[in-house]
């Protein structure tokens, strides 16, 4: 299950725990919808089908591996989020989970703003014209360059991360003639991942200004002293793959005394609240992941009902969903190169890519799932652990699955879910290339990032 999906650290071929794994399920042909895209289906030959095409087109034409994005699906997610916040709060879908200029541009058509972290990320928005002031800038650590370019390019907001980068944000707004828009970043002391929060553990951590000992009191009274910055509000994000709403509860609290406690010392009740990202999608059918309309309305209502008992005016409250937007509108199709029993343990399957297509596994001990997409298969189910081509035995992509007992070399393979953090997190690791990303609509397929050459590697390699 998901839910040790976070604790960090590698994990090499390890044999699990007698039991670790579930039953096989009744059909192994079935696509949970849960885990799935949403225009994925089988045809009438049992070949898996995404947005009009089948998977052996989609193999065929652009090779494997491959990453195959829903477009329609992301439009209607992106749409979802949109529309259950409404025009009273904003969303900015988080550019690190997938960036693409294609994507920014879906993003802009569907009247979602944007989440940036570094200069890259900036310039990629820029790039597919994603106007500045609907461009949110993160990071904890931004060069003078990037905040340089930030400000000149009119970002609507810099999110601050720091005391040095009250300062330095301040600075450069002043000496380019202006006044920049920021949010400064907090810590509120809750970690919350997957099914579980903690209320207090968490401030020892990189990210954000604690709220304990006064620290965020003390920054945005800072900030408030300079001209170069607009302090339009707080920012918490807490964790990611997150189920339970209790940890935005506990959050927003906090949040909310700090804006109380601002308003008694200064006289001034900032007009916005960010909730940071981190909503939780299905990876495998354990997980259940809540509605956008759902979780809008909890979050609305958890900041209503502080800032009424704080008697504040309700902010305007953003958030910044990536994973929960286009985390399920992607899988990866791999082909099968070889099937190898060990007796009594499992049988290995090694597909055309691995660890470079999707750290995750290996990363967080992340859980996935798979499927045969090329053809159907009565066969008998057996346990699987889908494996990669690298030189490292921890190159895992699904630790523990069933496929059908008939699998061969040259079937395809898919692995839903991997829209999020897989192809921004993908790396070179013994050359290999990084797989395209193909976008399928009403029968129509294009490559919005091509695959990667060898060229490409020697281009970089300046000899
Ligand atoms: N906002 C802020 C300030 C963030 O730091 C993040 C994620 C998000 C929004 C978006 O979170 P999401 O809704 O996508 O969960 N590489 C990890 C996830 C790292 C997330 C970092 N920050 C993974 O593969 O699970």
């Amino acid at each position: 299950m998901s839910r040790s999906a976070h604790p960090a650290g590698p994990r090499h071929a390890d044999v699990l725990p007698e039991g670790h794994y579930s039953a096989p399920p009744t059909d192994l042909n079935a696509l949970d919808p849960k885990v799935w895209a949403q225009t994925v289906d089988r045809d009438a030959d049992g070949v898996v089908t995404v947005g009009g095409m089948t998977v052996t087109q989609l193999a065929e034409e652009y090779g494997t591996p491959a990453y195959v994005l829903d477009e329609a699906d992301f439009r209607s997610r992106a749409r979802a989020w949109r529309t259950a916040f409404g025009a009273d709060a904003d969303v900015f879908y988080a550019g690190k989970a997938f960036l693409s200029r294609a994507v920014v541009r879906w993003l802009d058509e569907e009247g979602l703003n944007l989440d940036v972290c570094s200069g890259g990320e900036l310039a990629t928005a820029l790039a597919a014209g994603m106007p500045a002031d609907r461009i949110a800038f993160h990071g904890n650590n931004k060069s003078p360059e990037e905040i340089e370019r930030a400000v000149r390019a009119g970002v609507g907001r810099i999110v601050l991360d720091s005391f040095q980068e009250i300062v330095r944000v301040a600075h450069t707004a002043q000496s380019l003639g202006g006044r920049q828009r920021v949010q400064i970043r907090i810590t509120v002391g809750v970690e919350a991942h997957t099914h579980e929060f903690i209320a207090t553990a968490h401030e020892d951590q990189k990210f954000g200004i604690p709220l304990a000992g006064g620290q965020a009191a003390e920054a945005v009274r800072r900030a408030l002293q300079l001209d170069g910055v607009e302090v339009i509000g707080i920012h918490s994000h807490i964790g990611s793959q997150i189920f339970d709403m209790s940890g935005f509860e506990v959050a927003a609290h906090r949040v909310v005394g700090l804006l109380k406690d601002i308003r008694d010392e200064h006289g001034v009740e900032l007009p916005e609240i960010d909730l940071g990202g981190g909503l939780g999608i299905a990876y495998t059918s354990d997980d259940d992941p809540r509605e956008p309309h759902e979780i809008a309305k909890a979050l609305t209502e958890i900041v209503t009902r502080e800032c009424e008992g704080a008697q504040l005016r309700t902010p305007r409250i953003s958030v910044e969903p990536g994973r929960a937007i286009v985390g399920p509108t992607a899988f990866t199709l791999y082909e099968v190169g070889t099937v190898k029993p060990l007796d009594g343990l499992r049988t290995y399957v090694s597909v055309d890519g691995g660890m470079s297509d999707n750290i995750r596994t290996a990363l967080y001990d992340a859980e996935y799932s798979v499927a045969l997409v090329s053809r159907t298969s009565d066969a008998e189910p057996m346990l699987v652990r889908v494996v990669g081509k690298h030189c490292e035995s921890g190159d895992i992509v699904v630790k523990d699955a069933f496929l059908p007992g008939d699998l061969a070399p040259g079937d395809l393979i898919a692995v839903p879910a991997t829209g999020a953090y897989c192809r921004s997190m993908a790396s070179n690791y013994n050359h290999v290339l990084r797989p395209p990303v193909v976008a399928v609509r009403d029968g129509a397929a294009r490559v919005i990032v091509r695959r990667e050459t060898e060229e490409d590697l020697l281009r970089l390699d300046v000899g």
